[in-house]
């Protein structure tokens, strides 16, 4: 079944920093994603302990606020058909040493602490990563994209 998603994608500091911006942005506009809202931006320590609460005490928490602080990332918010399960095939496995050939995570990264990417695991989670980085009024979603258009003249919902 084909449902209409948004979910949030980050582009981390190690992503940036080695110019990896158009390559990755490019695979989700290939792929036929509407990009609603996107900016490059300095995580704050209080947006990095919202974004990770989950793993607050664990072992490698204070390593993953350190490093998702260090560097400007790429914020994004993109919206596709499934794009949460849909996204999360394009980024693959949390290890790189486990990500399927031809994802973002197999083809730049080598270790789960700098694994380049990060997209939301699930509608929940999706909600609640976009309104830590994004306010409403920075959410455009008045056009419609190619795939969209495509989808809908198809009569595939
Ligand atoms: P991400 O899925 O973006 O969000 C949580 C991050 O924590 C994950 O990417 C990894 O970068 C990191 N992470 C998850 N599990 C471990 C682990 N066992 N050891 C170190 N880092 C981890």
């Amino acid at each position: 079944m084909l449902n209409e998603e948004r979910t949030f994608v980050a582009i981390k500091p190690d992503g940036v920093e080695r110019g990896l911006i158009g390559e990755i942005l490019t695979r989700f506009e290939k792929k036929g994603f509407k990009i609603l809202a996107l900016k490059l931006l300095e995580v704050t320590d209080n947006q990095a302990a919202m974004h990770y609460e989950e793993h607050y005490g664990k072992p490698f928490y204070a390593r993953l606020v350190k490093y998702i602080t260090s560097g400007p990332i790429v914020a994004m918010v993109v919206k596709g058909y499934n794009a949460v399960e849909s996204v999360r095939h394009i980024v693959g496995a949390t290890n790189p040493l486990n990500a399927d050939v031809g994802t973002i995570r197999a083809d730049y990264a080598q270790v789960m602490e700098y694994n380049v990417i990060h997209a939301s695991d699930s509608l929940k989670s999706a909600e609640r990563e976009i309104s830590i980085y994004f306010n409403k009024n920075e959410i455009v979603d008045n056009w419609k994209n190619m795939a969209e258009e495509i989808i809908e003249n198809e009569e595939l919902l």
